[in-house]
């Protein structure tokens, strides 16, 4: 038997889940399968224990020792899963699990795929899905799509990796454009694990809520965020049509340029929806759009180890595989190099045609040419202040 449903079955020991995060999100959604309650959330960031996370309170690591010392204690924090055992070892904690032991009790045959769905982004993400689930052999499963919906934005940070600064007439995008291209994708795709709506700054477009209803009505899309610069409160109206199970917003919380974030987050909570505050310690320096005249054998490591090499972005109609390669195309600041980008148009009406040339572009591409023109975002990169200014960009 797992460990987890060993130490829980016929107990009546608290469940404490440490880290009020995507993760801890996603152990909450896995311990509600397995008709499981937890006593608390307990997170070290005192910030989040201001507030309750999805209804349940965050209490601090001393508080956890005074209340729950006999707790069973799921550390749902990725990277610092090692840290933090540490920390609960050296107080004595010994039942101490991860998400992975907690989603190992599920039993994928015999649980509903709808409820199933709220954890199969997570599973994806950790490469068990297709283990887990049983997929027809043919089928192409995408892990990301950015889908950028407008050039403008509220901010100009100097060195956004989406070039937002660089866009002599910054524009949103055609809804139904952005509708025609995404059914030219979503025909040849069986599953998309995670689509993220961004810009720019997406709340600027008038649209952003009907495109991301049109993806989430596929039925081909397992999560859905809307990445805001919270600037921007959009509508009551618009938020309300925003409210789906499957979506987040997620507020990059910039300081005092991210404006609008308390009255944001308060409009959120109000209509339901759920949304998560990221804090940025440093972005990539991706250098400057010079050719670096790399080898094939340069340019595949540097696309191997680049964290945005799995950003499969559309932007107007063509899809590229990153923010520098599509919007560095667009504004001209690196060559139009076509065989680093596939434009929808052309995919043609034969199904099988198209999800081949699909496959090929999401699964197979080894490196870009555009590689040559950046230095990645890669662990060596991560240097920069995040969202530093040239100047002010647009407002609502
Ligand atoms: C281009 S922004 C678009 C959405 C929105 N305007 C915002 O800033 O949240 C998408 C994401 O890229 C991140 N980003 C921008 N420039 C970056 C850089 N140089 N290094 C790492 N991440 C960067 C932002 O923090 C944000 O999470
Ligand atoms: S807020 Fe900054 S990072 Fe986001 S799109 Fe605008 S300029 Fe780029
Ligand atoms: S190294 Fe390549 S994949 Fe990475 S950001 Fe630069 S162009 Fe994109």
């Amino acid at each position: 038997m797992n460990k987890f449903l060993q130490a829980v079955s016929g107990t009546s020991r608290p469940v404490v889940i440490f880290g009020a995060s995507v993760i801890g999100k996603i152990v909450l959604d896995s311990l509600e399968i397995l008709n499981i309650k937890p006593a608390a959330f307990c997170d070290n960031d005192a910030r989040k224990q201001n507030e309750p996370f999805h209804g349940y309170p965050v209490i601090s690591f001393e508080r956890l020792r005074a209340d729950y010392p006999a707790a069973l204690v799921i550390v749902a924090a990725g990277r610092y899963f090692n840290e933090i055992s540490r920390q609960l070892a050296a107080a004595g904690f010994n039942d101490v699990f991860s998400d992975s032991d907690v989603i190992g009790c599920i039993d994928f045959r015999r649980t509903p795929r709808a409820s199933l769905e709220k954890i199969m982004w997570h599973l994806a993400k950790i490469g068990q899905l297709a283990e887990m689930m049983e997929f027809p052999a043919g089928d192409l499963h995408v892990p990301r799509l950015n889908v950028v919906i407008t050039t403008r934005c509220t901010l100009k940070c100097r060195h956004c990796s989406s070039l937002m600064p660089h866009y002599r007439k910054p524009a949103d995008s055609d809804t139904s454009e952005v509708i025609a291209a995404l059914d030219g994708i979503l025909s040849g795709v069986d599953l998309i694990y995670h689509v993220e709506l961004l810009g720019g700054e997406p709340f600027l477009h008038k649209d952003f809520a009907p495109i991301a209803r049109h993806l989430l009505d596929s039925g081909k899309v397992l999560h859905l965020d809307v990445v805001t610069n919270g600037t921007v409160v959009p509508a009551e109206r618009e938020l309300e049509s925003l409210k789906h199970d499957k979506v987040s917003v997620v507020i990059d919380d910039y300081g005092e340029l991210s404006g609008k974030l308390a009255p944001l987050t308060e409009a959120l909570r109000r209509h339901g929806i759920d949304f998560r505050v990221n804090r940025h310690w440093a972005w990539a320096d991706l250098g400057g759009f010079e050719p670096r005249r790399r080898t094939e054998a340069q340019l595949k490591e540097l696309f191997a180890k680049c964290n945005f090499n799995s950003c499969a972005e559309l932007l107007d109609g063509v899809l590229y595989h990153c923010p520098r390669s599509s919007h560095g195309t667009k504004t001209g600041l690196i060559p139009d190099y076509p065989a680093d980008a596939l434009r929808i148009s052309a995919l043609g009406p034969d199904r099988a045609a198209a999800q081949e040339r699909l496959r090929a572009f999401f699964l197979e591409t080894a490196f870009l040419r555009a590689c040559d023109h950046c230095d990645g975002n890669t662990s060596d990169s991560l240097k920069l202040a995040p969202a530093g200014q040239n100047m002010r960009g647009v407002s609502k």
